[in-house]
């Protein structure tokens, strides 16, 4: 076994041939401190130099990929127990809240993508936020009727939606569980009162972030106590979160939704000095999780399946996949100008799209199966039969029974959110993207979690030109999302779990990894791990300091204007073959682990 030092400095290590294998040793991996070795068991720093190895983690029964080793290994506590995949997910979800508490938690919202081995049906979960009733549609325009600043509209009250993610955890444990639900919250509960080492990852984005975070006493004395920042390896307890989960645990959601906790969401988001909201004791008790029907899109041989509206997510990597279908990648292969060309303006026309249709389908009519119907996606694929970067891009004709056309929307999203993918022994396959919005959400935190932001996903204008925007803001509805949880099926069996944090990105981030698999012959590991090349509205974003950057000159003549970037997805995925294999996403802190 490597040293741990050489595990915390080695360069990243890729098998993928050149522009890959360049790339792989620029890439620097976020991971353990050197405080947070001695927690660190051996499977877990095996999984960590797999990773830098650039090699996947293989198992025989049940794998968890998420963002953080503790999570991972709550998740894997349970699996080995016979807990099913639903289970670990509480298991790992509650333990993020606490060590990844920038990204995700109970304050948050989450769609969940569920492959059943015992029905062979697939369903999805939608545990997304929702605006207030009391919310207006230009919530987030100032007296003159322009739209805010981004971070006045996200730091405070205004921006909290109805978190979503402790109904939704309830939810899938009561129709998947077979684990006792209290025993779920252990390793969170033991955790929060015992402590657990920030990570470098944590400690770099507090020091980042700490003048909003000092704005509010409760979250400045957390995340900057005694008025110090938190230190990367520095022992942390959260005993007000523990609290909360020890309600959980014994009342279940209703202790969340009702009673003391429910009391202080509302007083902290009514009360937000500066900014105060509109969230009720009502929103919170009338909050429910929504079963829709999972959106599919056909690629290769496989169908790339998941979460519908709200989401934009399945829709728009299935736009881009089904746009490429009508070219072989696989023959370009990895290193060629021409299928990075091909990417990113198929990205762009399907963002046209998104900008134009995807909202959320229970309050606006929306093309929903026109978008990713085949003939629609060859129509709008021929635009890409020719050899310079698209002049022009705009939102297409999709078969649509309803005579309104939307105006293009302008919402805009930053930076936290974190994947989970899971398959347990009895081969059910859960795969969730879970957030909290920006980094450290609306900055707010009661009881031990910080509040989400995520009303900001909707677009701050109304209107364009008089014509309405799909996306704007109304009580009640789920503001439109990027988050992609995805499972790849094959002739009906579920092959791939993949998904990823990044904003409107993770779009990009999960269809490039689906093509490195599919296409380009790519382990798990090496497709999360290939360099991002990513475009949603004309600029090519490429990823800064890697080989990513190779393809610059080239794209640049093709017409593209290009940036270089830090892109840092956070793509976990298990590939389901004779065995599991797991992938982590080298840019962050997670692992995958199986047995
Ligand atoms: O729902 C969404 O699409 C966004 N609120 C997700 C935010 C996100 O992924 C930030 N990521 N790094």
């Amino acid at each position: 076994m490597r040293c741990f030092s050489a595990l915390l400095l080695s360069a990243f290590v890729f098998s993928a041939p050149g522009f890959a294998q360049e790339a792989a040793d620029a890439v620097a991996p976020e991971t353990a401190t050197q405080g947070q070795v001695k927690a660190l068991t051996e499977e877990v720093i095996a999984a960590l130099e797999a990773k830098l190895d650039g090699v996947p983690v293989t198992s025989e029964n049940w794998m968890v990929a998420a963002a953080n080793p503790l999570a991972v290994e709550a998740g894997a506590k349970v699996l080995r127990a016979g807990g099913s995949a639903a289970d670990a997910m509480v298991a790992v979800q509650v333990v993020l809240g606490l060590v990844e508490p920038q990204s995700s938690g109970l304050g948050g919202g989450a769609f969940l993508v569920w492959y059943d081995a015992a029905t062979g049906r697939m369903t999805t979960l939608d545990g997304r936020e929702t605006a207030p009733q009391a919310a207006k549609p230009r919530l987030f325009q100032d007296e003159q009727g322009e739209p805010l600043k981004f971070f006045d509209a996200v730091v405070g009250g205004l921006s909290v939606g109805t978190p979503g993610t402790p109904a939704l955890l309830e939810e899938a444990h009561r129709r998947w569980g077979r684990s006792s639900w209290p025993g779920l919250f252990a390793d969170g509960i033991r955790l929060a009162d015992e402590g657990f080492l920030v990570s470098p990852r944590l400690a770099s984005l507090v020091e980042n972030d700490a003048e909003r975070l000092s704005r509010f006493p409760e979250t400045a004395a957390y995340f900057l106590p005694g008025g110090e920042l938190l230190q990367q390896g520095q022992r942390l307890t959260n005993p007000a979160y523990a609290n909360t989960l020890r309600v959980l645990a014994s009342d279940g959601a209703a202790g969340f939704y009702g009673g003391e906790i429910a009391a202080d969401i509302v007083r902290t988001v009514r009360n937000a000095p500066g900014n105060p909201g509109v969230l009720s004791g009502i929103d919170l008790a009338l909050y429910q999780v929504i079963e829709r029907e999972p959106v599919c899109a056909e690629y290769r041989a496989y169908e790339v399946c998941g979460m519908g509206p709200p989401s934009s997510g399945a829709l728009t990597v299935g736009q881009i996949l089904g746009m490429l279908n009508n070219y072989d990648l696989a023959a370009m292969g990895a290193e060629s100008a021409e299928a990075w060309r091909l990417i990113g303006d198929a990205s762009r026309l399907a963002f046209a799209d998104r900008g134009r249709y995807m909202a959320d389908s229970d309050f606006v009519p929306m093309p929903t199966k026109g978008l990713v119907d085949p003939d629609y996606l060859a129509q709008r694929a021929a635009l890409l039969n020719t050899e310079a970067a698209l002049a022009e891009i705009a939102p297409g004709q999709p078969e649509f029974d309803h005579a309104l056309n939307w105006a293009d929307d302008v919402s805009l999203e930053f930076p936290s959110t974190s994947h989970i993918s899971i398959v347990d022994s009895y081969g059910n396959v859960l795969s969730m993207t879970t957030t909290i919005e920006n980094g450290f959400g609306s900055r707010l935190m009661t009881n031990g979690f910080l509040l989400n932001n995520e009303l900001t996903d909707f677009s701050f204008k109304t209107h364009s030109d008089g014509v309405p925007i799909a996306n704007r803001l109304e009580p009640g509805k789920r503001p439109r999302s990027s988050m992609s949880p995805t499972i790849v099926m094959q002739d009906g069996a579920p092959v791939l779990a993949i998904g990823s944090p990044g904003g409107s990105r993770i779009i990009g981030y999960v269809a490039k990894s689906i093509i490195a698999w599919a296409d380009w012959d790519m382990d798990v590991q090496q497709a999360l791990s290939l360099p991002h090349l990513v475009n949603r509205f004309g600029t090519y974003d490429v990823e800064a300091g890697t080989a990513a950057e190779g393809f610059t000159d080239a794209l640049v003549l093709q017409g593209f204007e290009v940036s270089p970037r830090d892109l840092t997805s956070g793509l976990h995925a298990i590939e389901i073959g004779e065995g599991l294999s797991g992938g982590a996403d080298p840019r962050r802190e997670g692992i995958a682990l199986g047995e």
